[in-house]
């Protein structure tokens, strides 16, 4: 049985601000963030878009797009950091606006940013079982990534969700379901506890724990799929999409990955260091420009590359093997290939995330500085109301804070609470 990804869709809060302009207000060279860094602009929401509306508004899109019926969803996983209860899923929620059926499993995955790639594992491995029967599973990867005003993790906010429909009829990739690399290990580089909006992060170690996870997941999967000689990866994949928190660490992840490859490191200003470099360019750096413009969205970063790849791949790229890293802070990660089926080319003539993109607007900084700030007060209270209108927010799904102590979101002007 082939198991792949059927569709795809993403949502991003309507406004975003460039990095540039980030970096002159903090009074920085502009270069560390676009370089440095490597971002160019940041995804901003309002408190009217929390992790609800962005997960909720990427389905919607999905299954429009993709003419799907709702009923034939059997399993809905979101996966995310960016819980809005203690208790009750966002999943509860996208199952209410997504209009999905009865007779379907929904919850949510928290894992920091491995939870959608989690829910995929498990998504396909119930479409191996035989069980879903022809039915297909919904993983949507939402979240807000928020460091707060002035902190060195700040240039490395953004928001976002991506939808992912999984099926035993993928017109996208196929996974390759023989073969996998996982890897877990207890620490504390990024968390978030209950009490506080923002992660408590060691952001040096954090891209440590990042790339010994990259180690110890693609060793696993080398050992399966490729066997222990040198220089297997490089002769595999095409291309290779890595979790995204800024787009700079892709590169040291993608030179981490060389460096095991060929049991070597490469030392600075090395010939296979410029070659390592020149290979990123080639098999990485061409499928990070949504990352680039929208920032971090955690759980879904690894798939906005995807769709970037899914848009720009070069026509000899079908039935080729790519490679998919996904890294979780505290930390879980997993590696993983799929092949690129050629019914991809009708699905990238019909989208463009550049155009897509080109509906959001550009804020000023102190606007951004008040989204921050109101984002940072809103769920701390019951009663906290926020209005659209205030923002300027034109998007058919939005949150439109408490009463009674549950979440009122409005979708087409329609308000959807209590269901009882
Ligand atoms: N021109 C060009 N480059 C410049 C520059 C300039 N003027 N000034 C600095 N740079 C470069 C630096 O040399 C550095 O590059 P290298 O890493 O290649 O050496 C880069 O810009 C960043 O500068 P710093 O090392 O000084 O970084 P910083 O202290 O400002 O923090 C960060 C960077 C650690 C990523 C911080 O933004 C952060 O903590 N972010 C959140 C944590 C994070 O994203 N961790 C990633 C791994 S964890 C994970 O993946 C899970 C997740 O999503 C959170």
């Amino acid at each position: 049985m082939i198991i792949g990804l059927e569709a795809i869709a993403f949502d991003v809060p309507r406004f975003f601000i460039s990095m540039t302009e980030l970096a002159h207000a903090r009074q920085v060279d502009p270069e560390k963030f676009t370089v440095g860094i490597g971002q160019r602009e940041m995804a901003v929401p309002t408190p009217c878009e929390d992790s609800v509306v962005l997960a909720g508004q990427a389905g919607l899109t999905l299954l429009k797009e993709h003419n799907i019926d709702p009923a034939s969803i059997a399993l809905l996983i979101v996966g995310s950091e960016t819980g809005v209860d203690h208790s009750k899923p966002i999943s509860s929620y996208v199952h209410k606006i997504l209009g999905l059926s009865h007779a379907c499993r929904s919850f949510e995955v928290k894992h920091a940013c491995y939870g959608a790639m989690a829910g995929i594992t498990m998504a396909v491995n119930y479409l191996l079982s035989g069980r879903a029967k022809g039915r297909k599973a919904l993983v949507i990867a939402t979240d807000i990534a928020r460091y707060g005003k002035e902190t060195l993790g700040e240039p490395t906010q953004g928001a976002g969700a991506v939808a992912l429909l999984i099926s035993d009829c993928p017109r996208l990739i196929a996974f390759d379901t023989q073969h996998e690399g996982f890897y877990a290990k207890h620490v504390m580089d990024f968390w978030r506890p209950l009490y506080s909006k923002e992660p408590y992060v060691n952001g040096q170690y954090s891209i440590q724990c990042y790339l010994q996870a990259l180690e110890g997941a693609y060793s696993l999967y080398k050992q399966s799929a490729l066997g222990s000689g040198r220089d297997l990866f490089n002769q595999r994949f095409h291309a290779c999409l890595y979790h995204a928190p800024f787009v700079k660490m892709t590169q040291k992840a993608h030179i981490k990955l060389l460096e095991i490859d060929q049991q070597t490191i490469f030392e600075k200003d090395s010939p296979l260091l410029e070659a390592a470099k020149q290979d990123f360019k080639k098999r990485v750096a061409p499928y990070l420009e949504l990352n680039a413009r929208v920032g971090n969205i955690y759980t879904g970063s690894l798939f906005l590359s995807l769709i970037n790849y899914l848009e720009d791949f070069k026509p000899e790229a079908i039935n080729r093997p790519l490679s998919l890293f996904s890294y979780g802070s505290g930390c879980g990660a997993e590696f993983m290939s799929a092949a690129l089926l050629s019914s991809a080319q009708e699905w990238r003539n019909r989208h463009s995330f550049r155009k897509q993109l080109a509906q959001r607007e550009q804020i000023s900084i102190p606007d951004y500085e008040k989204c921050l700030e109101a984002c940072g007060r809103m769920d701390l209270i019951d009663q906290s109301v926020c209005d659209p209108s205030l923002w300027n927010l034109d998007r058919p799904l939005v949150y439109l804070g408490n009463k009674e102590h549950k979440r009122i979101y409005s979708l087409e002007g329609v308000v959807i609470n209590d269901t009882r």
